[in-house]
C-alpha cells in the first residue's frame, strides 16, 4: 500500500518508527506492506515512487530538521500538486491543528480525495470545521475518511462507540477529552497548586504548549466533541455551535469546596440529541470518568446496555500513531473486502 505522509512531526515520525519496527508482523498478520512514497514537512518534501528508505528519512529529519535533506537536489512542488500527482492509495494528514480555517489540512484532504486517495487524519481542525462536507466528499469519491487518532490519541473512543456498541442506541455521552486541562486540575487538587503553578508545571512536563489557549479555553475539547457528535450521534454541528467555557477561572477554593463534598472539578464535554457543551463541572470522585493526570475518559449512556466507560491515554506520539495504524489496517481490509 502506497502512502503519502503530510506533516512529519511527533506523530508522523512515530508512525514511521512503528512501520520500521513492525514491518514483518504487519505483512504476516494483516497482509499489509506499506510503502511511504512521499513525505512532507513545513520546509519541503522527499519523494520516491519505489518507497522511501524510512531509516534514512528519519535520519534526514533528525540531522537537518527537514525531510528535504533526504535528496541531494531540492524538490520544489506545491503540496496539493504532490498529493494529486503522486500515485498512492492513502494520504496521512498530520499537520498542526488550525481551528480558525482548518488549513493547510483541509486543502490536503480535499486534494487527496479528489485524486481518489483514502485519507487518514489525526488533525482535528478540518473535521471540527467541515465534518459533513468532508464526509460527503469522501463518499462522492468513494474513498475512506478515517480519523481514529483525532479523539483520544491511541484510545479507541470513536471505534468503541461506533463498533462495540453497534445495535444499541447511544442516548448521550460525557467525558474528559483533553489531557492537559485534566493534568492541571489534578495537580491543583492533589498538590494544592494554584492554576498558574499547575499550568507552569504542565508546560515543564511537556503536556502544555507555550501558548496553551487551545487546551485551557476548551477549544481542543470542543473540537473533539464536534467530531464525536457528528460521527456517533449524527449531529450536524461544527465548532462554532459548541457553548464552551475553559478552566482559567477555576481557583483553589472551588477545588477545595468540591473535594470536601466528595467531588472533583473536571472539564466535561457533553452531548445528547439536543445539547452540546464543554465546561468545568463538579463530578463525584467515584464517577468512572473522574480520572487524574493526562488520562481521557468517556461514559456513553445507551438505550439497552446502560452506561459504558472507556478510559485511556489521550495523546502521545506513539499512541496516536497506533491509531493511524488501526485506520490503515481497516482501509487495507476494506480494499480486500469492498462489500464489508
Ligand atoms: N502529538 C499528539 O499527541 C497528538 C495527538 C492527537 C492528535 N494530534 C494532532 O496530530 C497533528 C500532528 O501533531 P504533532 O504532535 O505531530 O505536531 P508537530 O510535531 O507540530 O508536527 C507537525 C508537522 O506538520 C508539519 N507542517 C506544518 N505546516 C505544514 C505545511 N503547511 N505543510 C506540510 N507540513 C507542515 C511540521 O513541519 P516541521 O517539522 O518542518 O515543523 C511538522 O512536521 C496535529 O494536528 C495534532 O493536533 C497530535
Amino acid at each position: 500500500m502506497r502512502i503519502i505522509i503530510v506533516g512529519f512531526g511527533v506523530v508522523g515520525q512515530s508512525f514511521v518508527k512503528i512501520l520500521l519496527s513492525k514491518s514483518a508482523e504487519l505483512y504476516s498478520t494483516f497482509g499489509l506492506n506499506p510503502r511511504v512514497v512521499a513525505c512532507v514537512d513545513s520546509n519541503g518534501m522527499a519523494i520516491s515512487q519505489d518507497g522511501l528508505d524510512l531509516g534514512r528519512l528519519l535520519e534526514a529529519k533528525r540531522m537537518n530538521k527537514s525531510v528535504l535533506a533526504y535528496h541531494e537536489k531540492t524538490i520544489c512542488l506545491n503540496t496539493s500538486d504532490l498529493i494529486e500527482n503522486t500515485e498512492a492509495e492513502v494520504m496521512i494528514e498530520a499537520t498542526p491543528t488550525n481551528l480558525e480555517n482548518g488549513e493547510p489540512g483541509i486543502s490536503h484532504i480535499v486534494s487527496a480525495m479528489k485524486s481518489k486517495k483514502h485519507v487518514i487524519t489525526v488533525n482535528k481542525g478540518p473535521l471540527a470545521l467541515a465534518f459533513a462536507s468532508l464526509l460527503e466528499l469522501s463518499n462522492y469519491n468513494n474513498v475512506r475518511l478515517a480519523f481514529s487518532g483525532t479523539v483520544g490519541g491511541g484510545t479507541p473512543i470513536l471505534e468503541f462507540a461506533k463498533k462495540c456498541l453497534r445495535g444499541d442506541r447511544i442516548l448521550s455521552f460525557r467525558g474528559i477529552l483533553n489531557g492537559t486541562t485534566n493534568y492541571i486540575l489534578s495537580k491543583m487538587e492533589e498538590e494544592g497548586f494554584t492554576f498558574q503553578e499547575a499550568l507552569a508545571d504542565a508546560k515543564q512536563a511537556g503536556y502544555a504548549e507555550a501558548s496553551p489557549k487551545l487546551d485551557i479555553e476548551g477549544y481542543d475539547a470542543a473540537a473533539k466533541l464536534v467530531i464525536m457528535a457528528n460521527w456517533i450521534m449524527s449531529r450536524k454541528v461544527s465548532i462554532g455551535d459548541v457553548p464552551r467555557l475553559g478552566i482559567s477561572d477555576v481557583n483553589l477554593n472551588m477545588i477545595r469546596n468540591a473535594h470536601n463534598n466528595g467531588k472533583a472539578i473536571r472539564l466535561i464535554a457533553y452531548c445528547d440529541t439536543d445539547e452540546l457543551n464543554v465546561m468545568p463541572l463538579e463530578i463525584q470522585r467515584d464517577d468512572p470518568i473522574c480520572v487524574t493526570g493526562t488520562l481521557n475518559a468517556v461514559t456513553f449512556s445507551c438505550e439497552y446496555s446502560g452506561e459504558k466507560t472507556i478510559v485511556g491515554r489521550g495523546a502521545g506520539g506513539l499512541e496516536t500513531a497506533s491509531a493511524i495504524l488501526r485506520d490503515l489496517i481497516e482501509i487495507r481490509e476494506s480494499i480486500s473486502n469492498p462489500f464489508d
